[in-house]
C-alpha cells in the first residue's frame, strides 16, 4: 500500500508549474512535493506530440524513482499531447491542468464567448475547445497561440515593456470579438497575469485551473486514502525541486514564488530516465 506520507510529483516544461505548485501547497499544506521542470528542453509548445510525450514518460519515470503517491501534469502542453499516453502506461494517481480550467470557465461565462491563450501545440490539439463544447455546446470558443510568452516569462521579465507589447499583439484580436472570460490555458501565464487583465480589461474574467486543480487533487487523494493527515515533521524536507538544466537560476525563480520551504533545487540528466 502507499505510503500517506509520500510526496506528490508535479512537473512543467520549466517555471509554469510553480504556479500550481503555490496553489497546492496552499490548499493541502501538510503533503510533500518532489518538483520536476524540464529547463533543458522547454519550451515545450513548439514539439510535436511525439517528443513531449517521450518527455513526459521520462518525467513520469524520474517522479517514480522518487516514491511519488501521486502526480499532477502541471504543463497544459503535457496535458494535451501526453496525458492519455501516460495514464495508460502508468499505474499511478494523476490529474492534469485542462479539465479543471474548461469546466470554471463554461461556469464562469455569462455572455457565452471564451477565449483560450495557450501555446501552439495546445491551441492545435483543439483540447478546450473539446472539453467545453462537451460540457456545453452554445458556448463559442477562440484560441490565440502565444509563443512568446514562454520565453519571457524563463527570463523574467515579468513586469517589462517588452512583454507588455508582446501581450498587446497576442490579445488584441480577443478584446474585438468581445469574450467575457479568458483561460490561462499555459502554467506560465499566471506568471503575467497582471499584464494580461490590464490588457482585457476589467469586463474579462482571467481563468487560471491552478486553484480548481489543487482542489481535484485533494479530492483525489481523499478518495484513493492517500491524504497525508498524519503528523509528520515536514521540516525535513518537505520541497524538493530538480530540473534538466541551470539549478541555481531556478532555484531563484522558485524563491521568488514559493515563499519558504524549499530545501534544494538540483540537476539531473532525465534522458537517464
Ligand atoms: N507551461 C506549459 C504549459 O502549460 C508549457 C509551456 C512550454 O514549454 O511551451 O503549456
Amino acid at each position: 500500500m502507499t505510503d500517506k506520507t509520500a510526496p506528490i510529483g508535479i512537473f512543467d516544461s520549466g517555471v509554469g508549474g510553480l504556479t500550481v505548485f503555490r496553489e497546492i501547497m496552499s490548499q493541502i499544506p501538510g503533503e510533500r512535493i518532489v518538483y520536476f521542470g524540464d529547463t533543458a528542453r522547454v519550451p515545450y509548445g513548439s514539439k510535436s506530440p511525439e517528443t513531449v510525450a517521450r518527455y513526459a514518460g521520462q518525467i513520469v519515470r524520474f517522479l517514480e524513482s522518487k516514491k511519488v503517491k501521486a502526480i499532477v501534469v502541471a504543463c497544459n502542453t503535457a496535458s494535451a499531447l501526453a496525458m492519455a499516453e501516460i495514464e495508460k502506461k502508468y499505474d499511478i494517481p494523476m490529474i492534469e491542468v485542462i479539465k479543471p480550467g474548461a469546466r470554471v470557465a463554461a461556469e464562469t461565462t455569462a455572455n457565452g464567448r471564451i477565449g483560450v491563450i495557450a501555446t501552439e501545440a495546445t491551441i492545435r490539439s483543439n483540447i478546450y475547445t473539446r472539453y467545453i463544447k462537451n460540457l456545453n455546446e452554445t458556448l463559442t470558443i477562440t484560441g490565440r497561440a502565444c509563443p512568446l510568452f514562454v520565453p519571457l516569462v524563463e527570463e523574467g521579465l515579468l513586469n517589462d515593456t517588452v512583454t507588455d507589447e508582446v501581450a498587446r499583439r497576442y490579445l488584441t484580436g480577443l478584446i474585438d470579438i468581445d469574450i467575457d472570460t479568458l483561460i490561462l490555458g499555459c502554467t506560465h501565464y499566471p506568471l503575467i497575469r497582471e499584464t494580461i487583465a490590464r490588457i482585457m480589461g476589467e469586463r474579462v474574467k482571467l481563468v487560471n485551473p491552478a486553484y480548481e486543480t489543487a482542489r481535484e487533487l485533494k479530492a483525489l487523494l481523499m478518495t484513493n486514502n492517500l491524504l497525508n493527515d498524519r503528523e509528520t515533521n515536514l521540516s525535513d524536507g518537505q520541497y524538493h525541486l530538480y530540473v534538466s538544466d541551470g539549478a541555481e537560476k531556478f532555484k531563484q525563480f522558485a524563491d521568488s514564488i514559493i515563499k519558504y520551504g524549499i530545501l534544494t533545487t538540483r540537476t539531473i540528466n532525465i534522458e537517464d530516465y
